[in-house]
């Protein structure tokens, strides 16, 4: 059985196997096998891949990351009401999906952690007030909400955020 334990997780590149991934969401395999790779050559995206010693061009889990600016409006007024009034820098973590194979151990939680993790040492260059993540359903939002993401206010529809002052 493929241990998950040792992952690394690297800027995707020519040597992954990006068609052996399936999630089982059409919408997040498709990315991965068609649009990752252009949109990290066009610089629209970061994507990272976890792959284990064991088997280095297969992916068992990715996530992408960019940037958007989110209007004041849209966060809760407790928190609006400490920042400026104009649109507030932010990180999209757009989408992460692991391997219907490696579900389960803990793959998710690592790339969540190292997305953050990378996220904040960016921060120290590049001003971040916080991450975004949008959530494709209800199970989806509740596996972020365990990490303390919070729903945007009305309107966000899925989308959660996560201030990384909480860091
Ligand atoms: C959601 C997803 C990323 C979780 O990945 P995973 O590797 O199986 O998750 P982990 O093993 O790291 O689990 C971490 C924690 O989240 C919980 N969890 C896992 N999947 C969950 C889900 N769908 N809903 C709620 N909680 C979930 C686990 O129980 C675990 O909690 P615990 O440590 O208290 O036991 C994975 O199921 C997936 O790729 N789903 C399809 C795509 C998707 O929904 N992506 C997210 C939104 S874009």
């Amino acid at each position: 059985m493929t241990s998950y334990s040792s992952l690394s997780i690297l800027a995707l590149d020519g040597s992954h196997d990006r068609s052996g991934f399936h999630c089982g969401v059409p919408a997040l395999d498709d990315y991965l096998h068609k649009q990752a790779g252009q949109d990290v050559k066009r610089r629209i995206s970061r994507v990272f891949v976890a792959t284990t010693p064991a088997n280095p061009r297969a992916i068992a889990g990715y996530y992408t990351l960019s940037t958007l600016s989110i209007e004041l409006g849209q966060l809760p007024d407790k928190l609006a009401r400490k920042l400026p009034r104009h649109p507030i820098p932010a990180a999209l973590l757009g989408r992460l999906a692991v391997d219907r194979q490696a579900r389960g151990h803990g793959v998710g939680r690592m790339l969540l952690v190292n997305a953050i993790e990378r996220t904040l040492a960016v921060s120290d260059q590049i001003a971040i007030y916080a991450m975004i993540v949008d959530a494709l359903d209800e199970q989806a939002q509740r596996f972020y909400e365990q990490f303390g993401f919070s729903p945007l206010g009305p309107g966000g529809h899925r989308r959660l955020f996560l201030p990384l002052k909480s860091f």
